[in-house]
């Protein structure tokens, strides 16, 4: 029997590595091929542990090359897709929209056209064991007001180029389904934090620059509200859904977890005190408001119940301890803060912070 081989994409990203580390380690009877262009936000060093293992395999490369990734699915012959590779972060999406139309849009229709051609996908027989899994984003849903929750059924409604460009995407992926008949599962995640997770993104910013005795940038008034996921209990949602979704179903992936980033903040400080032996209230006094992001989506929370019923899965980690053990993990590996800090991101971080 033909052993599974699947190609992650952006598996050298955050969410991708965790996604990788969790394939490789848990079915060695797999083939896990990892592509990935490593931009900014790819570091090779976040699979540093399982590098080595026989059933992984890591290509260079982007998902924009059509001739690439025909070549690349004639010889692997993938099983399966899943893919993770993007833009991810909203204030480049703003500064630079194009960059998400490409990897996001014509980066992800890429490579439904390769899965297509390569599993001879046709509505009349919908290949089987064959899977294009497509990992998205709440942000697609647009923001809440007080109030609800998303759910699979809520109407798309992105603002920001990043949410519009992930939002395009997803309806890609169901237009191939629906056209094609390519076998495909979506998932849309809230906001996820832990290891490797680059310093761009609002708790590891904070992180490395509380430990500097830097400004802590809040936007506006701080009053913005994330549903927090960490990022290990994402990569099994993944799997579950891998391995059990429906075929042509949607299911949204969240922590039950709402925290306003100002409170979010404030537990940070308290938390980094503790670790970094500060007096009380010490790291609280580096809270900068600054200027509020462009089209700042108010609230994101979301109704994971379909994914906790159906296919039994549910959050492993209550907030205070995840985010302890994520400090933790930053204080543990300056070399690596230090390396993913020294290219273009400081430039862009010079550029984006204007303090009121
Ligand atoms: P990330 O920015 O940390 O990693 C993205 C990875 O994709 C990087 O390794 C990068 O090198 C790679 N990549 C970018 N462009 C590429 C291209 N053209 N070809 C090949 N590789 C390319 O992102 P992340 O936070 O790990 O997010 C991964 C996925 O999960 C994204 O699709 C994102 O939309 C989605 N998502 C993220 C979150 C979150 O909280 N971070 C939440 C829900 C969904
Ligand atoms: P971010 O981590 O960029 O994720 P997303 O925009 O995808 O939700 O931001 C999380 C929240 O924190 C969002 O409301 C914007 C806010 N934020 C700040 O207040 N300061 C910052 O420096 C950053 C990066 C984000």
């Amino acid at each position: 029997m033909k052993l599974k081989t699947i190609i992650i994409t952006g598996g050298a990203g955050f969410i991708g590595s965790h996604v990788v580390r969790l394939f490789v380690n848990k079915y060695p009877d797999y083939k896990i091929v990892n592509l990935d262009k490593l931009t900014y936000a790819g570091n090779l060093a976040n699979l540093k542990d399982i590098e080595k293992k026989s059933n992984y395999e890591f290509l260079k490369g982007d998902i924009c090359d059509a001739e690439l990734i025909q070549n690349i699915f004639e010889k692997y012959n993938f099983d399966g897709v899943i893919h993770l590779a993007a833009e991810s972060h909203v204030d480049r999406s703003i500064s630079n929209p194009m960059e998400f139309v490409k990897t996001n849009v014509i980066g992800t229709v890429t490579l439904l056209n390769a899965a297509k051609h390569f599993w001879k996908a046709s509505l009349d027989s919908i290949p089987k064991g064959n899977l294009f899994y497509h990992v998205s984003t709440d942000e697609v849903y647009g923001s809440l007001g007080k109030k609800g929750k998303f759910k699979e059924t809520t109407s798309y409604d992105p603002h920001s180029p990043y949410s519009s460009s992930k939002a395009s995407s997803d309806h890609f992926v169901r237009a191939y389904h629906d056209t094609f008949g390519l076998p495909v599962v979506i998932s849309n995640c809230s906001n996820n934090y832990g290891s490797f997770h680059f310093p761009e993104k609002l708790i590891p910013l904070a992180i490395n620059n509380i430990k500097n005795n830097k400004p802590v940038p809040v936007y506006g008034k701080g009053a913005n509200v994330r549903d927090w996921l960490f990022v290990e209990d994402h990569a099994r949602a993944i799997d579950v859904i891998y391995h059990k979704g429906k075929v042509g179903d949607t299911y949204n992936i969240g922590g039950n977890n709402e925290w306003k980033n100002i409170d979010l903040i404030k537990l940070l400080c308290k938390v980094m005190d503790e670790k970094l032996g500060r007096k009380k209230g010490e790291s609280a006094k580096l809270i900068t408001f600054v200027k509020d992001r462009a089209g700042h989506d108010l609230r994101y929370a979301i109704d994971s119940s379909k994914l906790q019923k159906k296919l039994k899965w549910r959050p492993s980690l209550k907030f205070e301890k995840g985010l302890k053990k994520t400090v933790d993990w930053y204080l543990a590996n300056e070399e690596w803060l230090k390396d993913v800090t020294s290219g273009d991101y400081q430039k862009y971080y010079d550029q984006q912070y204007v303090i009121r």
